[in-house]
């Protein structure tokens, strides 16, 4: 627009009519030259993760290329994560994966995002670190006319619009039930509610995983007048746990709870407070550090709460592949997707005193880890 704007004020009518035909061919033939070039580049370049990006074409018929910026590969979650993308968005699928990885980068999934709309890929799936600051390249997406599915965290736009669905789980709701797991224990104990002295060791600042598990347990300790000692990130990695528990406990020697927002951050928590001298357990009146986790995927968290090392795990579900290519599969039948799906997950604890859980009027069981 604006170069015709330009135009309008330099050239005659005559002039204006044939400069604006010439403009109209080259931009023609520079669009659809440019869609050739981005599907061959596909099929030469190696993208980032090293996997062959091919045209989208086969024997077969045209494959849908979705190019997925993922946040980054801080926890086994997230390697879970990747994977199930990865293991459905298959050629044997009628799909071209293209794989980038944020690495915890808010700028770095920008980028991707607007090498995938300059790919002219079909789909983009994001999965992205933090809520904010989208608007700017979800916008370009949109005017590209890309449709972005957002898979596990999701962004706060401006504009519903600027996605087209999201698939993830309810972290304020795993929030919810691993409090109210605790509630419901130490009632059961009679361990006297204010005498709860609870640290959070939160995940990455500002993503919709910290932000919804924070909630639900500020809104626990409210409720049932437990002590939030403090809450830091132990940006949902195991390292980063264990650093962030041992000065917790030079800090708050009276501490008994741990809210960890992640399985990764409870193992290293776990690591700082044997290195302390301390033990993690349910035996609260006998001195022990009571645990609460999420995730419930790697094996040595879930074999910790089997010995009641982890207290209760709220599982989050980390298997979207196949959602996602179902949710791609109705965009390019123009079907329209549910703007909000929910993934369902458990509650695990190798306690068998807790049986079910009852959280705003519905019932979840516990499920038993023998
Ligand atoms: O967004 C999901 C969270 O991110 C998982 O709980 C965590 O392990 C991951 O890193």
């Amino acid at each position: 627009m604006k170069l015709l704007n330009l135009f309008d004020k330099h050239l005659s009518k005559g002039a204006m009519v044939i400069a604006t035909a010439a403009v109209s061919i080259f931009l023609l033939t520079a669009c659809s030259a440019s869609k050739e070039p981005a599907l061959q580049d596909a099929s030469t370049e190696e993208d980032a993760e090293g996997q062959q990006a091919g045209s989208g074409d086969t024997a077969a018929g045209k494959q849908l290329v979705v190019g997925f910026s993922q946040l980054g590969a801080e926890s086994d979650w997230r390697s879970a994560h990747s994977q199930s993308i990865r293991s459905e968005l298959i050629p044997e699928n009628g799909f071209q994966l293209l794989f980038e990885d944020g690495q915890q980068k808010q700028a770095n999934q920008i980028m991707a995002i607007r090498t995938f709309i300059q790919r002219e890929v079909d789909v983009i799936a994001l999965a992205p670190v933090t809520e904010s600051g989208w608007d700017s390249v979800l916008s370009e997406a949109k005017e590209a006319g890309i449709p972005v599915i957002l898979v596990d965290r999701r962004v706060d736009a401006s504009d519903e619009d600027l996605f087209e669905c999201w698939i993830g789980s309810d972290f304020e709701l795993e929030g919810k039930k691993a409090t109210e797991w605790l509630h419901q224990y130490t009632a059961s104990i009679e361990y006297p509610q204010d005498q709860l002295h609870v640290v959070n060791i939160q995940g990455t600042i500002g993503s919709s995983a910290q932000i919804g598990r924070s909630k639900g347990l500020r809104q626990a300790c409210d409720k049932y007048g437990w002590d939030l000692m403090q809450e830091v990130s132990g940006e949902f990695t195991q390292t980063k746990g264990r650093e962030v528990m041992a000065s917790l406990l030079r800090l708050y020697p009276n501490l008994n709870v741990v809210y960890c927002e992640n399985d990764n951050e409870a193992l290293g928590a776990i690591e700082a407070i044997e290195a302390a001298g301390k033990e993690p357990g349910l035996d609260l009146a006998g001195g022990q550090i009571l645990i609460l986790s999420f995730d419930g995927m790697n094996p040595e968290a879930l074999q910790y709460a089997k010995e009641g090392k982890i207290a209760c795990i709220a599982e989050c579900n980390p298997q979207h592949g196949k959602r996602l290519a179902d949710v791609i599969r109705q965009i390019k039948e123009g079907k329209q997707p549910e703007k909000y799906s929910y993934v369902e997950e458990e509650i695990f604890s190798g306690c068998d005193t807790i049986k079910t859980l009852t959280v705003d009027d519905t019932e979840y069981p516990v499920t038993l880890l023998k």
